[in-house]
This record gives structure tokens, sequence and C-alpha cells, in this order.
């Protein structure tokens, strides 16, 4: 990385980072491969004040800038949008590779006992930073975040993405049964406890709250009416809970809610879909229920390593794109197993070979980003390097690990540059991460 100083006018707040740049312009599915990106093979990114100012050719970008602005340039190096995680779990850090069950033994196992000690507000703090550590390494800047039952953790959470100037989404789970006693609340302590984190927290600075119910087999009618009811109160509050990952789990929300014809229902009747509601999963929906996902214009995020970790089943990701329905990738720790979203879509393109089916690398750049914001509401502010968003962007190193190295000087393409990134890439190639045009890793 070399830093210089170009020599006319002076404004004092303004950085430009020379490199490859690529983002997304739209779904490749909508709009066709070519008009899907905009990508500058030697590109000037301009920020101020934290936010883009101007993104294009260097050559032409380079004349309009102010005297002495620095300029940071990248060699062997690709811009990107930082990414965005639309389902993950921070309290399960500690214990993501826990090995041998599905679902719901899972869950039982190993999962319940780990968010058991986030009663602990200093456990919690401490894992809420190791976590968004491990995020900005891997150059995801927002994501969509499970807490505990316990509303220090998302205190604990908050916290600690404030104090980072994050864009974070999260929320305190609502668990009122089929869970151990020191890990349920009731309907009404979790209605309280979470009008009291959504007062403190929701749209303070960069953070968003998400009303959090676990899953159906969790909650009770009476919980998921009072779920409703908070989403109803206060304006442009987040929805995140899982749906139809796992064939036992399906069978078992059918005995839950006999009344309802299927999972989807229970949340449909309980007014739970909406533009800002995300179902992490949906591996076995009929085209009923992803008519019902698209018409409400709520979001899936599709988790690869987790439904192939925990044996869940195949997301089919075509029959989302014919059914319209927005679609965002989720790294899912502690069921997936990793933090990468390079490693994540390495596991979704296999999971479409498996499938009989192809994911293009400007595919997998949309999901990773500005998919993922549009599943969020919030591709006017992130997932993209349009003027007048937020500065938040990754530098990806193509000479990563020597065989990265040695596999790039065989390529002809950013696409085929942007695959192997895609395929061989992890922590490792993330030489650096900005939030709000601040550098906040930087690979040593
Ligand atoms: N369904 C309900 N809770 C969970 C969870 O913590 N992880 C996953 N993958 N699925 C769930
Ligand atoms: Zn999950």
């Amino acid at each position: 990385m070399t830093t210089t100083y170009s020599d006319s006018l002076f404004h004092p707040h303004a950085h430009a980072y020379r490199a490859a740049i690529i983002h997304t312009l739209d779904d490749p599915a909508r709009v066709g491969i070519d008009a899907s990106y905009q990508y500058f093979e030697d590109g000037l990114l301009i920020v101020e004040n934290g936010l883009i100012t101007a993104v294009g050719p260097a050559e032409t970008l380079l004349a309009t800038l102010a005297a002495e602005t620095p300029i940071t340039t990248f060699k062997n190096a690709l811009i990107t949008p930082g990414f965005v995680d639309t389902h993950i779990h921070y309290p399960q850090t500690g214990m993501i590779a826990s090995y041998g069950e599905q679902l719901l033994d899972w869950l039982n196992n190993y999962t319940f006992p780990e968010e058991d000690k986030f009663a602990d507000k200093d456990y919690a703090d401490n894992v809420a930073e190791i976590f968004l550590t491990e995020l900005l390494r891997n150059g995801t800047t927002s994501a969509l975040v499970f807490g505990t039952v316990h509303p220090q953790s998302v205190d604990a959470f908050f916290e600690a993405a404030e104090s980072r100037n994050l864009r974070m989404i999260a929320g305190k789970v609502m668990m009122d049964r089929n869970a151990p006693d020191t890990l349920t609340d009731t309907p009404e302590s979790s209605y309280h406890d979470s009008k009291a984190l959504i007062e403190r927290w929701h749209g303070k600075g960069r953070l968003h709250y998400a009303v959090t119910p676990r899953f159906a087999p969790t909650s009770s009618g009476q919980q998921l009416t009072l779920a409703g009811k908070l989403l109803s109160e206060y304006p442009q509050l987040y929805m995140h809970t899982h749906l139809s990952e796992n064939r036992q789990e399906i069978e078992w929300v059918k005995a839950l809610f006999p009344n309802q014809s299927g999972y989807l229902d229970v949340y449909d009747h309980f007014n739970l879909l909406g533009e800002r509601s995300v179902f992490a999963h949906g591996v076995h929906l009929c085209d009923d229920e992803c008519k019902r996902l698209a018409e409400s214009d709520s979001a899936l995020a599709f988790c690869p390593t987790s439904n192939l970790f925990l044996g869940s089943g195949l997301f089919d990701l075509a029959k989302a794109e014919q059914h319209n329905i927005k679609v965002g990738l989720g790294t899912d720790v502690g069921a997936g197993t990793s933090f990468s979203m390079l490693q994540t879509l390495n596991e979704a393109y296999k999971v479409m070979q498996l499938q009989g089916k192809k994911l293009n690398p400007f595919k997998s750049l949309y999901l990773a980003t500005l998919g993922g914001a549009r599943a969020l509401k919030l591709e006017d502010k992130i997932g993209t390097l349009q003027p007048g968003t937020e500065a938040d962007f990754a530098v990806l190193d193509y000479h990563a690990t020597p065989l990265m190295a040695y596999r790039m000087q065989q390529t002809t393409s950013i696409e085929e540059r942007l695959f192997v990134l895609m395929t061989l890439g992890d922590d490792r190639a993330i030489k650096a991460t900005y939030v709000m045009g601040e550098a906040v890793h930087t690979r040593g």
C-alpha cells in the first residue's frame, strides 16, 4: 500500500483509493450479467466524510481530485463493497464446528448450553468483541444478528457495534417454550424486554432492531402475537427468524400449530411477514409459500455452509428467483462453518452444482453485497459503491496465498479472478476493511 498526495487544492476530509474496483448495480437474474455490475480495472474510489463521492476510472477521476487529497494505492487488489451477512448468531461464536448432529439435537446439545452463558454481561461483552473483530477480518461490515434470550446480550452487541460505528441489525431472542428453563422468557417479558431494547437502540446511529422469535417451535401463539404487536408499534423494525430448515422441524411445527396449513402460514397468521422480515433458510418451501414471501416482500437468507453442515438440504436459489423473492447470503455461524462470505460463496456454488445448476460469480457478488442490502432494505446506504452511500468497503488481495497468486497469473478476465477469489479465498484474502471511510482492519 502506498499513499501519495496530489498537489493543488486541499480537501481536508477527502481520501482516494486506487485499485481494481467492482460493485453490482442490479440482480443479474433481472438485468442480465453484463448490465449487473460496474468494473474499473484501474479504478478510483473517492471518499469524503465517511461517504463515497465518486467511483470510476482512475484516468478520469484523478483529474478531478482536489489538491493534497491523499491517494492510497493497492496493488494486486480488488475493492468491493463491504459484505452484508443476512443471518448470523453472535452468541454461537464459541461453539462453531460442533460435531455430529442435525438441527434439533444440535440446538439441545451444543447451542442452548452455550447461549446460557450470555446471562453474564461480561461474557457477552467479550464474545461481542471477538465476533465483530472476526466479521471485519472477513470483510463483512453489516449483518443481521441473533442475540440470546437475555436482553443484556443485545446491549453487549450494540455497545460493541456502536463503538466501531458499524451498521448492524440485532435483536433479543423471544423463546417461551421447548427450551431449557434458564433460556425461556414469557410472552409478556419478551414483549417488554424487546420494547426497552427498541427504545434504547433502534435508529441510534447506524443501529437497527430486529424482533427475533427464534423459530415457531420455541414460541407460543401468544408470544408470536406480541411479536407482531411490536412490529406494528414502531416504524422500520426488522423481523428475523428461521423457516423450513429441517424436515423434523417442519413436522414439529405442524404438530404444534395444527390450525395452520404450513410453516410459513404460522408466521403469516401472526403478521410477521413484511418488507423488513428476513427468514433464514427456507430450504423446503412449496410454491405457495414462495408466492407469499414474494407478495409480502419478505426476504430469505441463503446459508449454504449451515445447510450442508447440519445436513438440512439444498437451498433452491432458482426457485426463489423464479418467484422474485429477495435473497441475501448468510453465514449462519455457529451452524455455519465460516465467517468468510467468500467461503460461504464457495459452498453456495457447490450447493448449486449438486442441483445441476450454476452460480455465476457476478450473481455471487450480488448475493454477498447489494442482494443482502436489498434483503435488509438498506440498498440506499450499503452493499454498493454508488456515490452518496456509506464508505464501507473491502480490499481483496489477489495474492493472498502462494496458490492464489499462481492461479491468478493464469486468469484473463475479472469474472475468472472473482471466481478464484470466491473459491480459494477466505479471511487471508481480505487485505483491509473500511467502515465509513476508516480502516478498521488491515491484514498484518
Ligand atoms: N433454528 C432455530 N434456532 C436455530 C439456530 O440457532 N441455528 C439454526 N441454524 N437454526 C435454528
Ligand atoms: Zn440461524
